[in-house]
C-alpha cells in the first residue's frame, strides 16, 4: 500500500496550479445522463473519484473518452439503469446519478451508499424530493428502487436541512421533470451555481441560481443538449495549499483560483495574521511567524465550509493561544485529531467542539488517514513537524487530491510517495 512519507521544517516558495473541483465534476457528471448526446468535460481533476464515477457511467452503458482533464461522454448509448453496491459502496456520491436516471428513463436502481467515517450521511432528503415528484421508491436487498413511468412531476420542495446532494439530485430530475419545481432551503455552494449554469445552458429554464430557493422548468422528459463544460476550479483544494503556506510561514501563488470562493478561508487566514494579494485568479499568500488563534463554527456556504475543518485544525496547532473549532454538519468529523495528537499537538474534544492548545513544535510520526480531508491535515502537520512523518492509508487522498505530493514537492515540500 502507498504512503506519504513527509520530512518537516521546509518553507514552501512558488506557484502551484489549482485544478479543476471534484465536487463540481461529480453532479456534471452525473448529469450527463440527462442527454443522449456527446458532452465534453474540460478541466477534470486527475482523481479516483472522477474515475470511479466515469466508470460508472460507462457501466450503464454511457460512452466515455477520459484522459486526464477531459472526458468526453455520450449516454446515447446507455441501456442500465442499476447503480451496483461495487462502485456506491466506494463512492457516496454515486447516489447523484439517481435523479438524472430517475428523469430520463423513468426507473432505476441504486445501491444505499451506507454510512462513512465522517458520520451517518443519510439519503432521506434525496428520496423524500423524488417521492414529491411523483417517484415510487422501495428500499429493498440494499438498493432503492425508485420508479415514474409516465415521467417526473414538478413540485415544491422543502428541504428541512440544506443538502449539497439532494439539492443536485433534485435540480437534475427536475430538469427532465413535466411542469415546475420549487426548491426550498436550497443549498448555495459554487458547485450548485455551475450545476445550473450548465443546465441553463442547455435551454433549462432556471430561476434563483445560487439562492435559497431555485425555481426549475422541466423539459417533460425531453433529453438534454449540453454545451462543453469547463470545472470551476477546486476551492478546497485552493484552501488547503492556502493552509500549508500558513503551517509553514511561507509566501506561494496560488493559481486558476476563484477567490470569491474561498473568500471564508482567506478571511479566517487574515485573522490569523496571514496576508493576502489577489490579483484575477491568482492568489498569493504571506505567511507569519506568529500565527493568531482563531475560532470558527463549520456551516454551509458562505459560510466556513466542513471540508477545510480538518486543514485549520493543523494550523491552528502552530497558532499562539488556543483556538475553537465547531463541527456542525458531520457528527464524526474529527476522526484527525487522535492522530494529530500523536505528533504531538495538544487538542481536547467534548462533543462537536474542539480546543486547540498551543504546542512548541509538532514531531513526526506514523499517522494513519481515515477520511479525504482528514488525510491532508495530517500532511499539513507533517511539513511543520520535527523529523519524518509517514502518512498511510492514503488511498483516501487520492479520491480527491490531484497529485499532491508532487504539486507540494515543486512548492520545495519534503515529501515523497512510497509503497510497503
Ligand atoms: C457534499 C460534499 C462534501 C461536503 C458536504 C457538506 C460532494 C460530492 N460532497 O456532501 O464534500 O462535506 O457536501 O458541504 O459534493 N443529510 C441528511 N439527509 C440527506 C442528505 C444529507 O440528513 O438526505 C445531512 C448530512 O448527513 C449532513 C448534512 O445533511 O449532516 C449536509 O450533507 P450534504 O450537504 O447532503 O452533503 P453531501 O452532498 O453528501
Amino acid at each position: 500500500m502507498d504512503y506519504l512519507k513527509i520530512t518537516g521544517g521546509t518553507k514552501l516558495s512558488g506557484s502551484v496550479q489549482i485544478s479543476g473541483a471534484k465536487n463540481s465534476a461529480l453532479p456534471i457528471i452525473a448529469a450527463t445522463i440527462l442527454s443522449d448526446k456527446e458532452v465534453v468535460l474540460k478541466n477534470l481533476p486527475n482523481v479516483v473519484d472522477i474515475r470511479t464515477l466515469l466508470k460508472l457511467i460507462g457501466m450503464l452503458g454511457g460512452t466515455v473518452e477520459h484522459n486526464e482533464t477531459v472526458a468526453e461522454i455520450n449516454n446515447g448509448t446507455m441501456n442500465s439503469t442499476k447503480a451496483v453496491y461495487e462502485i456506491v459502496s466506494q463512492m457516496r456520491a454515486s447516489i447523484l446519478v439517481l435523479g438524472p436516471l430517475l428523469a430520463r428513463f423513468g426507473e432505476c436502481e441504486v445501491s444505499l451508499p451506507g454510512g462513512c467515517a465522517i458520520g451517518q450521511r443519510p439519503i432521506d432528503l434525496h428520496l423524500k424530493a423524488m417521492e414529491s415528484m411523483g417517484a415510487k421508491i422501495e428500499i429493498k436487498g440494499g438498493y432503492v428502487r425508485a420508479e415514474a413511468p409516465n415521467g417526473l412531476q414538478g413540485a415544491k420542495i422543502v428541504f428541512d436541512k440544506i443538502t449539497v446532494g439532494g439539492t443536485e439530485n433534485t435540480l437534475m430530475a427536475a430538469a427532465l421533470a413535466h411542469g415546475t419545481t420549487t426548491i426550498v432551503n436550497a443549498a448555495k455552494e459554487p458547485e450548485i451555481v455551475q450545476l445550473c449554469d450548465m443546465l441553463s445552458d442547455a435551454g433549462v429554464k432556471i430561476k434563483g441560481t445560487g439562492t435559497s430557493e431555485i425555481i426549475i422548468e422541466g423539459t417533460g422528459q425531453k433529453p438534454l443538449i449540453f454545451k462543453e463544460v469547463e470545472i470551476i476550479p477546486d476551492r478546497i483544494e485552493a484552501g488547503t495549499y492556502l493552509c500549508a503556506a500558513a503551517i509553514t510561514n511561507s509566501t506561494i501563488t496560488l493559481e486558476k483560483v476563484n477567490a470569491t470562493h474561498i473568500e471564508a478561508s482567506i478571511d479566517k487566514l487574515e485573522n490569523m495574521g496571514c496576508s493576502f494579494e489577489i490579483d484575477g485568479s491568482n492568489i498569493t499568500i504571506n505567511g507569519t511567524n506568529r500565527l493568531n488563534p482563531v475560532s470558527l463554527v463549520t456551516t454551509e456556504y458562505p459560510g466556513f465550509p466542513t471540508d477545510m475543518q480538518a486543514q485549520f485544525m493543523a494550523v491552528a496547532t502552530m497558532a499562539i493561544g488556543e483556538s475553537v473549532i465547531e463541527e456542525r454538519l458531520f457528527e464524526n468529523r474529527f476522526m484527525h485529531v487522535s492522530e494529530l495528537n500523536r505528533l504531538g499537538a495538544d487538542i481536547w474534544l467534548k462533543g462537536s467542539v474542539a480546543a486547540i492548545r498551543p504546542v512548541a513544535q509538532l514531531h513526526g510520526a506514523d499517522v494513519m488517514a481515515t477520511d479525504l480531508r482528514a488525510s491532508s491535515a495530517l500532511v499539513l502537520a507533517g511539513l511543520v513537524a520535527q523529523g519524518t512523518t509517514n502518512v498511510r492509508r492514503i488511498y483516501h487522498l487520492d479520491r480527491g487530491y490531484d497529485n499532491l505530493e508532487g504539486k507540494l514537492s515543486a512548492l520545495g515540500a519534503k515529501i515523497e510517495r512510497l509503497s510497503e
